[in-house]
């Protein structure tokens, strides 16, 4: 395409140079084929034909490339000026729509252009900003319209919606309804049907989910000033998980957690059973 441009570029500096050139040399002509050429230099006058011929020749050969030199300048400057922008244009219309390049993402319409703006592969591997005051239509024109065209793409894409509102899901369940992709649709939710274990977390040391216990507990406590009671708290989430590990498969539960700590029978309970597995040298 490029070589196509640089091609018709030249072509047209080219024949407009011609232009300029002809109607000169035409102009030029007598004095350029004079057998006689009188330079009125102050009282001396000479025919500068008989006087320097070599001088002569090479004058008219230098006024000839500079004059054909700066007509091909002037046709360039008239080429930027009269077609560059419309082949901008063209250029910017070839490059933005990716629409058949495998998976893109349509953004909406260029501000001055007006043409299609699409986000190609690799950029949507990166992060994406769309930031706006409260209202400002942030989740309505861009969340909403991406989300669809994914939901659409017909490969099937996975996603992970993290819907902090809580009222996303309902527009997602739309999508995934008028896209046939119900089926693939996961909402896990309080009291939903499907359900997810942060605890379950079989590689991680308990000291590790201990203490991310204790940052989302200290989130939502007003009381966390009392810096050895949290650590406290760790450490019991701690032993609680090496616990429940033990007697429970290595499955990690909140309702375990929460009845080892708040049910003195329980917990001795489960020690006991412990106890007796470890003498009979099964754990
Ligand atoms: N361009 C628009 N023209 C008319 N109404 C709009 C436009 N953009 C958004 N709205 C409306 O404004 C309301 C708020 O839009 P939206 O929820 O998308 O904003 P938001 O930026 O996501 O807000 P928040 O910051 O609260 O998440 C919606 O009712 C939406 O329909
Ligand atoms: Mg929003």
């Amino acid at each position: 395409m490029k070589f196509i441009l640089f091609l018709l570029r030249l072509v047209f500096c080219f024949l407009s140079t011609l232009l300029f050139v002809i109607p000169i040399f035409i102009l030029f002509y007598p004095i350029f084929t004079a057998s006689h050429f009188i330079i009125p230099y102050a009282i001396y006058p000479f025919d500068i034909c008989v006087t320097a011929p070599v001088a002569w020749k090479y004058i008219k050969i230098a006024y000839c490339i500079f004059c054909i030199w700066s007509c091909f300048l002037l046709s360039n400057s008239i080429y930027c000026l009269v077609f560059k922008d419309k082949i901008v244009l063209k250029d910017l219309k070839s490059s933005v729509l990716k629409k058949d390049c495998g998976l893109s993402l349509y953004l909406g319409k260029d501000f001055k252009t007006n043409l299609p703006v699409y986000l190609n592969e690799s950029s949507l591997y990166q992060n994406i900003l769309i930031t706006g005051t409260i209202g400002t239509g942030k989740t309505s024109s861009s969340m909403y319209p991406f989300t669809k065209q994914f939901i659409e793409y017909p490969d099937k894409l996975g996603m992970l919606i993290l819907d902090v509102k809580g009222n996303f899901y309902k527009q997602v369940k739309v999508y995934a309804e008028e896209f046939g992709r119900l089926d693939d649709l996961y909402v896990i939710e309080l009291g939903g049907d499907v359900k997810y274990n942060p605890l379950d977390k079989p590689n991680l040391k308990p000291s590790v989910l201990a203490n991310r216990l204790k940052t989302i507990l200290t989130l939502f406590s007003p009381n966390n000033s009392e810096s050895y009671w949290l650590d406290k708290a760790e450490e019991v989430l701690a032993e609680c998980i090496k616990l429940c590990r033990l007697y429970n498969d290595g499955y990690v539960t909140f309702l375990e957690i929460h009845k080892l700590v708040s049910s003195p029978n329980y917990y001795y309970e489960k020690i006991s059973k412990l106890r007796q597995l470890f003498q009979s040298r099964k754990v």
